[in-house]
């Protein structure tokens, strides 16, 4: 167990949780900013990639557990480019049956927390699009502030982003 918060558990993510993470990553309204959903193949190489990610780094993005309920998201630490920037981010992406209930930040909130106590990391990061409301609300929660603006190319679109930060 990585985390335990007032109702959630973060936990390392295992190639059993294909199920529960093609619940966000093949839905196409959570997957908005992304321009869609992933498919069976993308989500899969998904979790493959995540997973060599915890190997190599320690960290990455973990299972959020909703005791009883199981499985409803997923958020933790990454490593990220931002231009020419090297940074740790606090990813997060929910079942939308789980959203509006204050879960991904409190999750976020123990990642963020994490990453200052476990890798004393001076910053904490997120890249956010900048269409993507909820996020920046959840951003913000995080007590952080916009630092950056920039674009990445991302499915052939550039995405415009604001780049929010949180120093320890
Ligand atoms: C980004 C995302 C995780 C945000 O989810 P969310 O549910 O809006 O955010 P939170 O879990 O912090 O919940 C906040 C909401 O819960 C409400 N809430 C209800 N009970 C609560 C409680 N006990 N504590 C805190 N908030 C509570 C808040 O009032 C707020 O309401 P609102 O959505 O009407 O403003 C979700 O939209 C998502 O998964 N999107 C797809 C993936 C994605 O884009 N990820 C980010 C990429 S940068």
């Amino acid at each position: 167990m990585i985390a335990r918060t007032p109702r959630l558990v973060l936990r390392e993510m295992t190639a059993g949780d294909l199920g529960p993470l093609r619940e966000i990553l093949g839905d196409p309204v959570a997957m908005t900013a992304y321009e869609g959903a992933f498919s069976e193949a993308e989500s899969a190489s998904w979790l493959e990639r995540n997973l060599r990610r915890i190997a190599d780094d320690g960290f990455g993005l973990w299972a959020v557990d909703l005791p009883g309920v199981g499985m409803i998201g997923e958020c933790g630490i990454t490593r990220q480019r931002i231009e020419d920037d090297e940074v740790l981010e606090v990813g997060y992406h929910f079942q939308r049956a789980h959203w509006h209930r204050g879960y991904a930040t409190e999750a976020a909130s123990a990642a963020r927390d994490w990453a200052f106590r476990e890798l004393e990391a001076p910053s904490v990061w997120a890249k956010v699009r900048d269409t993507n409301l909820a996020s920046m609300n959840v951003a913000i929660r995080l007590g952080m502030t916009v630092r950056r603006r920039f674009v990445t190319r991302y499915r052939g679109i550039d995405m415009p982003h604001l780049a929010f930060a949180v120093d320890r």
